[in-house]
């Protein structure tokens, strides 16, 4: 039986429940990154009204706040564009987060998108008796007939259980939380994990005089950002259009090991699959190097075995060595977080990514729709957000017809109490 406590908490959530029910004319957007804006902007180009519903108090959150001060992106801007606004002209090549999040908020202002902000979404649910989707944040009831889930596939930290871990004396972070070195002067740091965040943290410390010791755990891909002065995704996006991807993997492997060398020799063994067949079948992304391997080259950042255990001091390997660190970063990427709020469903797997893969898994049924679940970063959420708009505004236009929807705010308040 519940305490008096938890009946007065369910008493209050239940109050707070009815406070609030909207009815919202187009589309319920959750989550107002890249994928959210982008999906509303090209809605309102369409005539068609969203909402988009946030979790945090700003736009584009991921980058605001759980990102390391020294990122840039990694594709030159024309990549990583959202549809019907491109960069600003005098935006250098590989635009600087800061610059990156300018752009986010100029694009909001321009489509004049206004999310609600502090609205976590907690559950989502296809009412099949009203057709309509009840979304459901701490304060508010959300109904609509369409439902974009714009989440983010980095949504949270993957947090892996490493052996030992709860032992550690030193502070353990995860990238998503780390900003710059400046607090890790002098000290000997394990850096879990060789993605594209291990590798540029794992930079950025040897930049404050850190000891980084990354783990690369498995095989790995890395491919210099560019080639010759072009950039290697382009390259890449470039040779595709002509030749099987099969030999466009082996043309950018033989550059890669004619500009950077035999990574393998420094403890990176490449995998068997070429980078870009592995990136479409697995969801792996190769590491685009912008300095990390000459810092391995000359031993400033060392490379580890996988971990075998964690311990009070430091660590011990699989290759059996055991050594001492100050602190342990986790580089160890990011997990999506539908599965925990979208209620009902089967269009996701358990991992929160969709069943069907790209370029076909922004449809599901009953109006949902997903939008930046494709493992090809901010070009495959401009992909989906042109092809949702699209598909809702047929719909709405019909529906305008049928019904002749006259409205001047795109949300009603049915209760309020
Ligand atoms: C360090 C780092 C660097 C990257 N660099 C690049 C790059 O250079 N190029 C590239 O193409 N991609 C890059 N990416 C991938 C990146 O995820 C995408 O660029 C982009 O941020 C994806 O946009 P999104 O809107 O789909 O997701 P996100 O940016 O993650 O936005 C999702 C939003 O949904 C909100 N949200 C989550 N759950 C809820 C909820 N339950 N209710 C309400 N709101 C919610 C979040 O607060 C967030 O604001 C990088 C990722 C990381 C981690
Ligand atoms: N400048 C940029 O544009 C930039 C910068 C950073 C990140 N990004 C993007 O952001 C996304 C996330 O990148 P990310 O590097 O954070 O994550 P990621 O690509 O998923 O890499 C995670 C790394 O952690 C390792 N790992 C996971 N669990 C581990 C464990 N228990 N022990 C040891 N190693 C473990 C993985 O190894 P396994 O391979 O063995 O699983 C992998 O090396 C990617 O799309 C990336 O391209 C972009």
């Amino acid at each position: 039986m519940g305490s008096c406590k938890d009946q007065e908490q369910q008493k209050q959530q239940h109050n707070q429940l009815q406070a609030k029910c909207v009815l919202v004319h187009g589309p319920i957007i959750v989550g107002a990154g890249p994928s959210g804006l982008a999906t509303s902007a090209c809605l309102t180009q369409q005539g068609v009204p969203s909402l988009i519903l946030e979790k945090t108090d700003c736009l584009a959150s991921l980058w605001q706040h759980r990102t390391y001060d020294r990122l840039k992106l990694h594709l030159p801007k024309q990549f990583c564009e959202l549809p019907l606004l491109g960069f600003p002209e005098n935006f250098p090549k590989y635009p600087t987060k800061h610059q990156f999040i300018s752009y986010m908020e100029t694009y909001a202002s321009h489509f004049s998108i206004h999310p609600r902000f502090n609205q976590a979404v907690q559950t989502a649910v296809f009412d099949r008796v009203l057709g309509f989707w009840r979304v459901t944040t701490q304060n508010c009831e959300y109904i609509s007939r369409w439902l974009i889930v714009a989440t983010g596939e980095n949504a949270e930290p993957s947090i892996p259980d490493i052996p030992g871990i709860d032992k550690f004396n030193g502070p353990v972070v995860h990238t998503s939380l780390y900003k710059s070195g400046s607090e890790f002067r002098n000290k000997r740091v394990l850096v879990i994990g060789c993605g594209n965040s291990g590798m540029e943290v794992s930079l950025d410390l040897c930049r404050y005089n850190a000891i980084p010791h990354m783990v690369v755990r498995n095989t790995v891909h890395v491919l210099p950002r560019e080639m010759f002065g072009f950039s290697t995704f382009g390259i890449a996006m470039a040779l595709l259009k002509w030749l099987p991807l099969r030999l466009v993997d082996k043309i950018l492997l033989l550059i890669a090991n004619f500009t950077l060398g035999n990574t393998d020799q420094l403890g990176l063994r490449r995998p068997k699959t070429g980078p870009i067949e592995l990136k479409n079948v697995t969801g792996k992304t190769p590491v685009l190097d912008v300095g990390a391997l000459s810092q391995i080259k000359s031993g400033k950042i060392k490379v580890m075995e996988g971990v075998k255990e964690i311990t009070r001091n430091g660590a011990k390997f699989m290759d059996g060595q055991e050594k001492e660190f100050d602190s342990i970063i986790l580089a160890t990427g990011y997990k999506s977080n539908v599965p925990t709020w979208l209620k009902g469903c089967d269009f996701f797997t358990k991992d929160g990514m969709p069943k069907t893969p790209f370029p076909n898994g922004w449809k599901g049924e009953n109006g949902l729709y997903t939008v930046g679940f494709t493992r090809r970063g901010l070009l495959g959420t401009a992909s989906d957000a042109v092809k949702i708009a699209n598909d809702i505004s047929e719909q709405w236009r019909t529906l305008k017809h049928c019904k002749n929807i006259s409205c001047n705010s795109h949300v009603i308040l049915l209760k309020e109490t």
